[in-house]
């Protein structure tokens, strides 16, 4: 039986500062945001968008009622979760109005979190082939202004519905994980923002891709010439480009100009939205998917999935026939296209704005925010979330 993605759902805050003018006030070169870390935009969210709703809006755009009613399991991949006790996939659950028959859980390993997710799906689907999992990778990635990490910034979910008979990608059977116990980059319960060792985070990445695709080669007896393409999880988008440079010495040089083209499609979303950790290599992989029109049906697209901490894991998928028919390319170009930019100034004033840490009552302005799921406010230590659709 296969099982993989049958469709995938995007979205981003309506809000992008612009990275050549974010350099500009923190006396950078631009070049080293564009090209050094390879980042054009920002997405920015405002205080009436959390994991949640990123999250939920992502998922709303791809399902449809036949879809609401199967999905009998949800995933909720991140590392921005609202509450330390009830999970976020309970409160897209009701959003969305799935099946009250379902299982609705929180995942948590940095930005791995999603790919737990995924392959928890594809083993539910294994003993249940008649459901649906909906997985979602949602988050909003806060290092701090003036930080070294700011330019990786970045808000955003991904929603995946997994099925049996999948319409887009099958996943395969072969995939090596790794676990090591890493502070590169962290996030304790008392902070909004995350503590990075931006050197010693680069390091772990290049040496678990490196450790895992050796083991793969090893296992499967598959090699670069095997795949089409190979995605990343992209903290940033150069950050792929230096994990894939060194490997692409053991094949042809047409396989490395296809790796490499390939490569630089997968990049787009995430160059003009920043890092959305969990959703953020599925993001890549949908960037490939939209943006290149004739990949062939049956290609073996490779995932590397890396989550602080640390958790790595390499896993392939095989395009499946007319899996174009079942893209949203104009739906998320629309998304891109509707968006508006920030000044620094109102993107600083916006990072600055929390939600009230003691229980206080707040009421949130939900009109200025185009998103059909919204954050209301907040009422005795409450979020209050709305569906304009509703
Ligand atoms: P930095 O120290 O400011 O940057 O922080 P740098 O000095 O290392 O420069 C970055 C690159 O820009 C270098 O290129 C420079 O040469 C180049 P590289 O050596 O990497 O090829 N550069 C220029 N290029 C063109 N023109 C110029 C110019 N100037 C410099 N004028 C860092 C960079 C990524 C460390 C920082 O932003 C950071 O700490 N970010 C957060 C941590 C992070 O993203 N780590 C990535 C791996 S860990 C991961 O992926 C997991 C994560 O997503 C979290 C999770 O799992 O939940 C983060």
């Amino acid at each position: 039986m296969k099982i993989g993605i049958d469709k995938i759902g995007f979205y981003a805050p309506h809000l992008y500062v612009d990275m050549t003018k974010l350099a500009d006030r923190r006396n950078v070169d631009p070049d080293k945001f564009t090209i050094g870390i390879g980042q054009d935009k920002m997405a920015v969210a405002p205080i009436t968008q959390d994991a949640v709703t990123l999250a939920a809006n992502a998922a709303l755009g791809i399902l449809d009622e036949q879809d609401k009613n199967d999905i009998d399991f949800v995933i909720f991949g991140t590392e921005t979760g609202v509450d330390s006790s009830k999970s976020a996939a309970v409160y897209v659950h009701e959003l969305l109005g799935l099946n009250p028959y379902a299982r609705a859980i929180e995942v948590k390993q940095a930005c791995y979190g999603a790919t737990a997710g995924i392959q928890m799906a594809k083993a539910h689907i294994a003993m249940n082939p008649e459901s649906k999992v909906l997985v979602l990778g949602s988050d909003i990635a806060r290092y701090g202004l003036n930080t070294p990490g700011e330019a990786t910034q970045g808000a955003g979910a991904v929603a995946l519905l997994v099925s049996a008979a999948p319409h887009i990608m099958s996943l395969e059977d072969q995939s090596v994980y790794v676990t090591s116990d890493i502070m590169d980059f962290w996030r304790p319960v008392y902070s909004d923002k995350a503590f990075a060792d931006g050197k010693l985070s680069n390091e772990q990445y290049m040496a678990f891709f490196s450790k895992v695709w050796q083991q793969y080669k090893a296992k499967s007896g598959l090699g670069l010439e095997n795949f089409e393409a190979i995605t990343f999880h992209l903290p940033y988008t150069k950050m792929g480009k230096k994990a894939l440079k060194p490997v692409l010495e053991e094949t042809t040089e047409d396989v490395q100009e296809r790796l490499k083209a390939n490569y630089q499609l997968s990049t787009g979303y995430n160059r003009n939205v920043g890092n959305i950790y969990t959703g953020s290599l599925y993001l890549s992989l949908l960037s490939l998917l939209e943006q290149k029109d004739d990949l062939a049906a049956g290609s073996r697209i490779g995932l590397f999935s890396y989550g602080s901490g640390a958790v790595g894991e390499f896993f392939t998928g095989i395009l499946q026939n007319d899996y174009r028919d079942h893209l949203h390319v104009k739906q998320h170009a629309e998304l891109f296209a509707a968006r508006k930019e920030v000044t620094v100034d109102e993107y600083e004033a916006i990072f600055e704005e929390t939600l009230p840490t003691d229980g206080s009552r707040v009421e949130l302005d939900i009109n200025n925010d185009p998103a059909k799921i919204c954050l209301a406010g907040v009422t005795d230590h409450k979020r209050q979330y709305v569906n304009k659709l509703r």
